[in-house]
């Protein structure tokens, strides 16, 4: 599934879109998002956690590395692998404890075993000042919610 994205919030409007088409049980559920610097995949996020009900500020976690959110709607664990190097630094850091709720991932390159398990990859790309977005299902139900949005 594809979509030219003109502004802001278009990305804005296609994070919701994918947070609709989400269970209502989004644990274990891991969303992939890349592309170059400032191609929006915090806008993405940012919107995606709003949408979940979230009211507050969403700060980067590029220094934290996980933003964690316990929502009366699920958890969501907004990820940046910017600063990371070694996915081993991942393990010792119980990231395999995220299973709890819904990840949210950007540079998900710097950590391949972790990328290996995502239900959906969100891939933006710069098309002159706008974007473009490619949503690609990882697993079956992955797969399916690409499906649920035009
Ligand atoms: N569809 C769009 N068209 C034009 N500008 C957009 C669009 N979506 C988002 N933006 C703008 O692009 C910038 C994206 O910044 P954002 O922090 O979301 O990028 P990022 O991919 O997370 O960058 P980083 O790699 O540094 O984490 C913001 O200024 C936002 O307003
Ligand atoms: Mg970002």
């Amino acid at each position: 599934m594809t979509r030219f994205l003109p502004d802001e919030q278009a990305t804005m409007t296609l994070a919701s879109e994918v947070y609709r088409a989400l269970p209502r049980d989004r644990a274990g559920w891991t969303i992939l998002l890349t592309g170059e610097l400032g191609a929006g995949k915090s806008t993405f996020a940012r919107a995606l956690i709003k949408a979940a009900g979230h009211s507050g500020s969403v700060p980067s976690p590029t220094y934290t590395l996980v933003e964690p959110y316990k929502l009366p709607s699920g958890n969501i664990y907004h990820i940046d692998l910017y600063r990371v190097s070694s996915e081993d630094e991942l393990y010792y850091l119980g990231f395999d404890e995220l299973d709890d709720g819904l990840c949210l991932v950007e540079w998900p390159d710097r950590a391949p075993r972790l990328a290996e398990a995502a239900d959906l990859l969100v891939e933006l790309r710069y098309e002159g000042s706008a974007r473009h977005a490619t949503l690609t299902g990882r697993s079956a139900r992955g797969h399916a919610l690409t499906q649920k949005i035009n």
